[in-house]
């Protein structure tokens, strides 16, 4: 029997919540498909930080490495440590030392969720860039605290970074209905978004299959609303796609549903798989979190894995529970109840 070996990081608040419904909820499922899974947990998150100095130890990086995939919940409690210490201390170099260049985010309406739209019928497919960018860390403070401080935090784009990004995602659109639009702000940002949309030019060149089209930040945070049904996959910059993907959330109706997966295309290094939202502090230790993005997000992590049925299974199993209406409203009903019902939806399926 094939054993996957999963590196899982419950993080902070909510985070841990919803990593122990997935983790239910893939054991369950494993026992069901043939095939078993040897979980290590790390307690690596703010309370980590605060008693040791440090989001993890200075081999993290390099225990995970050995891994079949990593786990994560969430990262974040700014009550006692700044996200940018936490974030910049866990999640981020994770993305980056790994490689995990693509973050998948899809975005549709479960069964029995009722959106804020009245569109009903939208199927997105989020490719962000998940390593460079305006996340690329780079720049400084100079004359801190006095009237002449400058800020300054450059947004680093290189072909390699832009191109392979493009590339996964008309392969993604190949996939699905053939429509790839790629978000950019290149009528104001003339070096590095002018710079994106001919990467894009070239890319499409090659996919003549794939129809492209150019959009704007902000007339796309409106398409969004008014028109998501006229979206296939979206392709943006880090910062960019971060946005976006909240705001797909929103439209799924609540960040409790949007499921993400950090890949590592050419298999270098393990890809990481959480949802797209975070701690929650003012939901945290209620039981009231929505669980069904991290079980989606771990449904991801078993399509990785080469578990395609597993995965496919889970997926079945959360839309039987909405379309009951259970777990479609936020904060209605206990992780603990709609995960069970996940869980019991699991055992019906052939
Ligand atoms: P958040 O995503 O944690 O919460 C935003 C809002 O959505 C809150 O009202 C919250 O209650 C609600 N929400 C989020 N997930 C939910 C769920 N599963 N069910 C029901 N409601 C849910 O964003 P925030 O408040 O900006 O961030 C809180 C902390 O998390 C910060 O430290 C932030 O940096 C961190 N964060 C971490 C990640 C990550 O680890 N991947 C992602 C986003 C934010
Ligand atoms: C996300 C989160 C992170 C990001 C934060 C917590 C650094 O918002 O995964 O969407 O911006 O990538
Ligand atoms: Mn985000």
């Amino acid at each position: 029997m094939k054993t996957y070996r999963l590196a899982m990081i419950p993080g902070d608040g909510i985070g841990v919540e919803v990593t122990g419904a997935a983790m239910q909820i893939l054991e369950a499922t494993a026992a069901r498909h043939g095939f078993a899974l040897a979980p290590q947990w790390f307690d690596w998150s703010c309370a980590h930080y605060i008693a040791t100095g440090a989001m993890m130890p200075s081999d993290g990086i390099e225990t995970l490495r050995g891994f079949d995939a990593i786990y994560l919940g969430a990262v974040g409690w700014p009550e006692s440590v700044p996200d940018n210490v936490s974030l910049h201390g866990l999640l981020l170099p994770i993305r980056k030392a790994f490689d995990q260049y693509a973050n998948i985010r899809p975005h549709r309406l479960l069964p029995g969720v009722e959106g804020p739209l009245r569109a009903q019928g939208f199927d997105i497919l989020c490719i962000r860039e998940n390593t460079e960018g305006e996340y690329s860390g780079a720049g400084g403070r100079v004359h801190q605290g006095r009237r002449n401080e400058v800020a300054v935090e450059t947004a680093i784009f290189t072909r390699n970074g832009v191109e392979r990004i493009l590339r996964f995602a008309f392969d993604q659109a190949r996939q699905r209905r053939g429509h790839v639009t790629s978000v950019t702000k290149s009528n104001a940002q003339k070096f590095s978004m002018v710079f994106w949309d001919e990467v894009t030019r070239e890319v499409a060149a090659d996919y003549p299959d794939v129809t492209v089209a150019h959009m704007h930040i902000d007339a796309m945070a409106a398409r969004m609303v008014m028109a998501p049904e006229s979206l296939d996959v979206v392709v943006a910059s880090n910062l960019f796609g971060d946005i976006l993907t909240d705001l797909g959330a929103a439209i799924q109706g609540g960040l409790g549903f949007a499921a993400s997966a950090n890949i590592c295309p050419d298999g270098s290094g393990p890809s990481m798989f959480e949802p797209v939202h975070g701690s929650a502090p003012d939901i945290a230790g209620r039981g009231i979190a929505n669980p069904i993005a991290a079980i989606w997000s771990a449904a991801l992590m078993l399509d990785h894995l080469g578990v395609a049925e597993a995965a496919r299974a889970i997926l079945t199993a959360i839309e039987a529970t909405t379309a009951k209406g259970i777990g479609t409203v936020p904060g209605r009903d206990a992780t603990d109840k709609i995960t069970a019902q996940i869980r019991a939806e699991l055992e019906t399926l052939p």
